[in-house]
């Protein structure tokens, strides 16, 4: 299978995750992007979505699924979303996309966040991935030197805006062998906006797209 079939794949066994689920969180990406595609099928009882950016909700108004307001929905029941990196303890890297503020907020507003990748994702030390990291622009080059000194190369992501408009820093050669205190530790650095560290908060169920299969972590 390619890459895109694995995706494909184990977009379509999230949808054992959004049964009887009304309102439903939505990430961003490729593998979501053929999760929303299989959405058409369940539209008649679906009552709405929250999305992560703006692309999740063209695409998802595009097939007639209204996309709401997440003040006005509270707690949602399941989130899917993919990931840029998983490790063995369901903790991600995402914002390759560069929707990694909206995904985290979706995700802890959300009791299940399942999330969805395939086995090239999985790691066992997250970092091989340059780490995205949403920063106000005018802190850009400050927030790359305190990145610096934690032994990261940042470099930004030009001529890209996030949908808040932020600027991105994808650092490079990091070793995150602590995930939720590097994710505190840069949260903490003033015009961070969000880190694409997703550790405090983790995945609840990974779908991993392996082989023929699809494999629970
Ligand atoms: C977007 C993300 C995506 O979930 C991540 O980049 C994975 O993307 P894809 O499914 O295209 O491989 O975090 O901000």
């Amino acid at each position: 299978m390619t890459q895109d079939e694995l995706k494909q794949k184990v977009a379509q066994a999230a949808l054992h995750y959004i049964k009887d689920v009304a309102i439903i969180g939505v990430g961003t990406g490729s593998t979501v992007n053929h999760f929303i595609d299989y959405l058409v099928d369940f539209r008649a009882d679906i009552e709405g979505a929250v999305s992560s950016s703006i692309a999740s909700t063209e695409r998802l108004k595009k097939i007639g699924i209204p996309v709401l307001d997440l003040n006005a929905v509270g707690t949602l029941d399941v989130y899917v979303d993919g990931a840029d990196e998983v490790n063995p303890h369901k903790q991600l890297v995402k914002g390759g996309g560069g929707a990694l503020t909206r995904e985290k907020i979706i995700a802890a507003a959300s009791k299940k966040f399942v999330c969805i990748a395939d086995e090239t994702k999985c790691v066992d030390v997250l970092g091989k991935f340059p780490l995205p990291v949403e920063v106000v622009p005018m802190a850009r080059s400050y927030v790359a030197r305190e990145l610096v000194k934690l032994g990261g190369q940042p470099v930004w992501r030009e001529n890209f805006i996030t949908d808040n408009h932020n600027v991105i820093l994808d650092v490079h050669n990091l070793d995150i062998i602590e995930p939720i205190k590097l994710e505190q530790i840069i949260n903490n650095i003033t015009g961070v906006v969000t880190v694409g560290i997703f550790a405090m908060r983790p995945a609840d169920v990974v779908l991993i797209g392996k082989g023929n299969e699809v494999t629970t972590l």
